[in-house]
């Protein structure tokens, strides 16, 4: 993935936006949007994804009709779409949530605001227009729009109940060697500021998920995935948010360190840790060149 120009800034910028002025955008610019989102096609482990981007026009303002986000996004100006085969593994959603982020991080850069949608919507509709490959489907959408001036009460009440202005402090997330000894910033060194970036990412409810370990006679970030209890993706109808989750945060990671020089790359390579903690999966890591 090619980093984009002052990560750092736009992640920490970031925010979702429900509420959007009544703004489409340009032609010129969803010429560049579609031409460029036709390029994030794979993501640390190979599957295949598409993404679409569907937008209103001054023209045709009807190209967004019937899909709906039950009244939790207003006056949006497009979506992207995205398709992915899932796999057994779960590693397709891990995929599809890295290169969706790497499409929200451009958006932003762009200056629109937009907003992950991976319950708030409707899928059969958004799946139709991607006229989905068997074993494909459709895990989340993003909304994409020109920021209104003020979000409504809906909005400000949904950041509330996630409580989406927070994040879980480093020794939660953060360890090193074993889940028994967190890791300090000072520890982190050099790459402080990509694990701070991986803190700062959105996920399904601000639930946060992923957790790092970095073991340091290697020189290896682990990434895992520590679900909560009683989620049931299945029973919600909804995909398996927190492996979308945990792609986000390799995308926040590998962009902050790209910016940064750093060069490393995505391997399976497990640690030997004795116990996990409960409902605790490893997922990936990232080695230092
Ligand atoms: C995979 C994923 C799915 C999400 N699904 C929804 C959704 O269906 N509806 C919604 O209003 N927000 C949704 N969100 C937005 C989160 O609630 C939001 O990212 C989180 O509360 C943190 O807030 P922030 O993005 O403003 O930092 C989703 C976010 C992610 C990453």
């Amino acid at each position: 993935m090619k980093p984009i120009k002052n990560a750092e800034e736009i992640i920490r910028n970031r925010t979702s936006m429900r509420t959007y002025e009544k703004r489409p955008i340009p032609p010129d610019l969803i010429a560049k949007i579609t031409q460029k989102i036709s390029r994030f096609h794979n993501g640390p482990f190979g599957s295949k994804l598409r993404f679409q981007f569907v937008a209103a026009t001054e023209s045709d303002s009807d190209t967004l009709k019937g899909l709906g986000t039950y009244g939790i996004i207003q006056n949006p100006a497009g979506f992207v779409i995205g398709a992915v085969d899932p796999g057994l593994s779960g590693s397709g959603l891990v995929d599809f949530g890295y290169a969706m982020e790497s499409i929200v991080l451009f958006l932003a850069d762009l200056g629109l605001g937009t907003c992950w949608l991976g319950g708030s919507f409707r899928k059969s509709r958004f799946a139709e227009r991607m006229n989905l490959h068997k074993d494909e489907t459709v895990p989340a959408v993003i909304s994409v729009g020109y920021p209104a001036s003020s979000p409504r009460m809906l909005e400000r009440f949904m950041r509330y109940a996630a409580r989406s202005n927070s994040r879980k402090p480093w020794e939660v997330l953060f360890f090193r060697n074993d889940f028994h000894h967190p890791l300090f910033t000072s520890e982190a060194g050099e790459y402080a500021s990509a694990l701070e970036m991986v803190r700062l990412a959105p996920s399904a409810s601000n639930r946060q998920p992923w957790r790092v370990v970095f073991e340091s006679a290697k020189r290896q970030f682990h990434f895992f995935l520590q679900r909560s209890k009683g989620y049931r993706p299945e029973k919600l109808g909804v995909a398996d948010l927190p492996r979308v989750d945990v792609g986000i945060a390799l995308c926040h990671f590998e962009m902050t360190v790209g910016e940064a020089g750093f060069s490393g790359e995505w391997v399976a390579a497990p640690p030997e840790i004795n116990r996990l903690p409960p409902l605790t999966s490893y997922v990936v890591s990232w080695k230092v060149a």
